[in-house]
């Protein structure tokens, strides 16, 4: 009898994990799928080490540096606005390490989703490219709606005022009639159409907007350092405290405001990951795209850091203050700085950098999110028109125009940039992610050929997902719930529409 108990046991735990693997979820595209695939690619290889570092920076100078900058000295770390700099810049590193090592294996266009395909299984790739849609196409939103704002300063700089119902999304709209944000609609419209034409082409273009973006933050660096008054880094790190606001209670200064600082700017540093996402259109993606991903991130937390010591130099904390003498310098902190330095007329250049600056954030957002449809349309997951590459130009044009039509839209319609860090929020669940799938996938076949490894993996592994998820945990509740609501419409879309159509399952099936 006991035998017989034993035996229909076993028998009914075998049929239970049987049905649970086959029906499964846990699917795992196999690394030599993702070779065939490769070989099957029709996207052109055109992007070089630096074309590659350019698009990195690209991705991550755009208004964040520009606007961020003083709500993180104000709410959070004072003075040591450029050790939040560095934390964020840490937590970046960690996952920029695991990122490379994939890209090292894996050269394909899908990036975290991708990755997590090939080591975790399908249902937590899903998820991640659910998630990426967080960050590319809704950063892409957020993107083209910032930059309308920047717009509309420039052209005030030169007298020229649109009307409100011109530049303002219906909800946000006070007056009475029709009204759209046409600045960003338009934008993205410019920049899908250059994105259509071919991808050397938007790499030129991005090339030139990464020069001159460098060149005005290094602008802001040395110029704004002669104005510098040492007294404003004293005391560096202010005593911790907490600031009421409209029943919102910011925890300020110490080493909490310092850390939730690293999370209020988080924002700036969204877009290196991009890099991943263009390997199928690299030359040489197994060595390019990990020095290019190391790169762009190198440059930017470089300049990101000096940005943060020479504001906070220039001005005093205490003056971003939205309530005291200069109630609008937290929402334009750098160019504000030197006004009050007596210098006008360097706002005008900073206006022109963030404006031209944020056009190639945008490109490479958008190109971005497509080539994740692409890897994810490819596997089957979402419909196949996503992943149609036009012949001519080598670029998923169809992809790219549905895309497009849709940022422009959401961007000309809804206030969508108060959701801005739902666009962090889906950058940190990527980059936690990515650092445990390398991590599994080093263990589970270490015998994979890597042309980059992460040094001390698991060390570096357990670091990037403690102080993503930490970063994440310290994202405006909003931004939380916002994320997870979206996050389990994914499950939904994944149970009801991707399962059954999964390559992986039809392959089995066939
Ligand atoms: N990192 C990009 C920016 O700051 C998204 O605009």
């Amino acid at each position: 009898i006991i035998v017989f108990i034993f035996y229909k046991k076993l028998y009914i735990w075998n049929l239970i994990t049987k049905t649970y693997i086959t029906m499964s979820i846990w699917r795992v595209k196999p690394i030599s799928a993702f070779e065939a695939d490769m070989k099957k690619s029709t996207l052109k290889r055109v992007l070089g080490k630096w074309s590659l570092t350019a698009i990195g920076v690209g991705a991550i100078i755009g208004g964040g540096i520009f606007v961020l900058t003083g709500t993180g000295a104000y709410y959070h770390a004072g003075p040591a606005l450029a050790i939040s700099f560095i934390i964020a810049g840490i937590a970046c590193v960690f996952a920029a390490l695991c990122y490379s090592e994939f890209a090292s294996i894996l050269p394909v266009e899908g990036s975290a989703y991708a990755y997590a395909y090939g080591t975790i299984g399908e249902i937590f790739a899903w998820i991640i490219g659910w998630g990426l849609i967080l960050e590319y196409a809704m950063g892409s939103m957020t993107v083209a709606v910032s930059w309308s704002g920047y717009f509309n300063k420039l052209l005030l700089k030169f007298g020229i005022s649109l009307p409100d119902w011109l530049t303002t999304d219906p909800a946000s709209y006070t007056g009475e009639g029709f009204s759209m944000n046409l600045p960003a609609f338009l934008i993205v419209l410019l920049v899908i159409s250059i994105l259509i034409k071919g991808t050397q082409n938007a790499a030129k273009a991005n090339n030139m907007i990464v020069i001159l973006k460098v060149s005005a933050v290094l602008f802001v660096i040395i110029a704004g350092a002669f104005f510098i008054n040492f007294d404003n880094w004293s005391p560096f790190i202010p005593e911790a405290t907490q600031i009421v606001e409209k029943e919102t209670t910011h925890n300020a200064y110490g080493l909490t405001g310092i850390v939730s600082g690293a999370a209020a700017i988080f924002f700036a540093y969204v877009g290196f990951d991009a890099v991943s996402t263009q390997a199928g259109e690299a030359i040489n993606p197994k060595k390019d795209v990990p020095f290019a991903i190391i790169a762009s991130l190198l440059i930017c937390t470089t300049l990101y850091i000096l940005v943060s010591l020479v504001l906070t130099g220039m001005m005093n904390y205490q003056d971003f203050n939205p309530l005291g003498k200069y109630p609008d310098a937290i929402k334009a902190p750098v160019a504000y700085a030197f006004d009050i330095a007596g210098q006008g007329w360097a706002g005008l250049i900073i206006t022109i950098a963030a404006t031209v600056g944020l056009v190639s954030v945008l490109m490479v957002m958008i190109m971005g999110q497509s080539r994740i449809f692409l890897g994810m349309s490819k596997d089957g997951l979402i419909p196949q028109v996503f992943s149609r590459v036009n012949p001519i130009s080598g670029t998923p044009k169809t992809n790219l125009m549905i895309l497009g039509g849709i940022i422009a839209v959401v961007a000309a319609f809804t206030p969508i940039n108060e959701l801005a860090d739902m666009t962090s929020f889906g950058t940190l669940f990527a980059f936690t992610m990515v650092c445990i799938a390398v991590w599994i996938l080093r263990v589970k076949q270490p015998e994979l050929v890597r042309t980059f490894k992460v040094p001390a993996l698991p060390v570096i592994a357990v670091c990037g997902i403690l102080i993503n998820t930490y970063l994440m945990v310290n994202l405006s509740v909003k931004a939380q719930l916002f994320s997870g609501a979206w996050l389990l419409i994914g499950i939904l879309v994944y149970f009801g529409y991707s399962k059954s159509r999964s390559k992986l399952n039809n392959d089995k099936a066939e």
